[in-house]
């Protein structure tokens, strides 16, 4: 479709969203090179991704957080133009119990790609933010103006203190551009079953948890409180496509390196616009995959926001990108998904 081949180093590129990212890359005409700790995710990634793309990206297995490991990669890779910065520690809870092995893997991170970046003329970098920024919202939806609040975990405070360290990096004077993308709630797989999220242990997150009870391996689903204030009780949140997000990550790329009137830092959001309830999630599920799934109603979980969506007008308009997949079909993808690794 076009002719580009720019080289794109993408860190953590064998997990869940950077694997879907790494697709759209190629598929989109791009060079991808990866590296990954592997330190939650597997080798095997690569071939799903061969699968779908017919090309396998060249992958480094190594560590962000060694600046040695990365100036090697970008001497053995020359002529990387841009980085998606996807690697690092995402886990809430063990965040609040381990906070310096979070600070370090993030931020440290982070701080040795910003380094070697003019070195080596890299011109811009996609940063993996969250709405975790912005905590309980006083208004849904929520827009890019909208005040950072305190963050609630170690986990969240890497996610504002690396948006301020590329914010002061870019205001030094620095040549380079970025583009903080604040995902909202990112579920699903991609729709051939060959790449999706590969949760460590019991899931944290809903869905996951979902689709894994559906499948028999947990006994049910305990849905976190049923008295918020909300219409059916239950926490609402924006449910995006991963492969809808992964599509925001090329677009962002390509603006930063064929857009010379883009401003040096950028800040979208990335959601679908519609909040969904818990409830809700399951339903859709249900309908989707034609399985139910046992649940239970639970005490609320400590930390979790009540309600939040994405108003994603700008991300809309500037960068033209829209969430497109509807909910049936990533719940259903979701499930192939699962059913795939239960086969594995
Ligand atoms: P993931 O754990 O599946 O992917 C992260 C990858 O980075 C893994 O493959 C891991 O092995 C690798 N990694 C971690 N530390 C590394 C290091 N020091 N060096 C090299 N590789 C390293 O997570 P994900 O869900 O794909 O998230 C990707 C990014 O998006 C993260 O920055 C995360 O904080 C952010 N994010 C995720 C969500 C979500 O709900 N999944 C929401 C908002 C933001
Ligand atoms: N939930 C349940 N039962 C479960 C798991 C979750 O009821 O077994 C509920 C939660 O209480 C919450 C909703 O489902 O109301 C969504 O929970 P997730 O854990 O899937 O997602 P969160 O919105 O809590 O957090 C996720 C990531 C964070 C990230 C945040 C914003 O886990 O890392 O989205 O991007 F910061």
């Amino acid at each position: 479709m076009n002719d580009m081949k720019e080289k794109i180093l993408v860190t953590g590129g064998t997990g869940y969203i950077g694997s879907h990212t790494v697709v759209e890359l190629q598929n989109a005409g791009y060079e991808v090179v990866i590296i990954d700790n592997l330190s939650n995710s597997s080798r095997k990634v690569l071939d799903g991704i061969k699968n779908i793309t017919g090309i396998m990206p060249a992958f480094v297995e190594g560590d962000c957080t060694d600046l040695k490991t990365l100036s090697t990669l970008f001497e053995n890779h020359k002529g990387i133009k841009g980085i998606i910065n996807f690697a690092a520690s995402k886990a809430v809870g063990e965040s609040v119990e381990k906070p310096l092995l979070y600070y370090r893997n993030n931020l440290v991170t982070l701080i040795n790609l910003l380094e070697l970046m003019p070195q080596y003329d890299v011109k811009g970098i996609v940063f993996s933010s969250s709405c975790t920024v912005y905590g309980e919202p006083d208004v849904n939806p929520i827009d890019e103006t909208a005040p950072i609040k305190v963050a609630t975990s170690p986990y969240g405070n890497t996610k504002q203190i690396c948006e301020e360290i590329i914010t002061d990096f870019i205001a030094s004077g620095a040549n380079i551009k970025s583009i903080l993308l604040r995902y909202f709630n990112p579920i699903g797989a991609h729709p051939s079953a060959e790449i999706g999220e590969l949760p460590n242990g019991i899931p944290n997150n809903l869905v996951p948890y979902i689709t894994q009870t559906a499948a028999g391996i947990r006994k049910e689903l305990t849905v976190f409180g049923n008295d918020y204030n909300t219409p059916d009780g239950t926490c609402i949140r924006d449910f995006i496509d991963v492969v809808d997000l992964a599509r925001a990550h090329v677009v962002a790329m390509k603006r930063m390196l064929d857009n010379s009137d883009s401003d040096a830092l950028e800040v979208f959001n990335l959601g679908t616009g519609n909040g969904l309830s818990v409830l809700q999630l399951i339903e859709a599920f249900e309908k989707a995959s034609g399985v139910k799934v046992p649940y239970r109603i639970g005490e609320r979980r400590a930390g979790d926001i009540e309600q939040i969506w994405a108003n994603p007008k700008k991300a809309n308009e500037i960068l033209g990108w829209k969430a497109v997949v509807p909910i049936e079909e990533t719940m259903s993808n979701a499930w192939k998904w699962q059913c795939r690794c239960a086969g594995n």
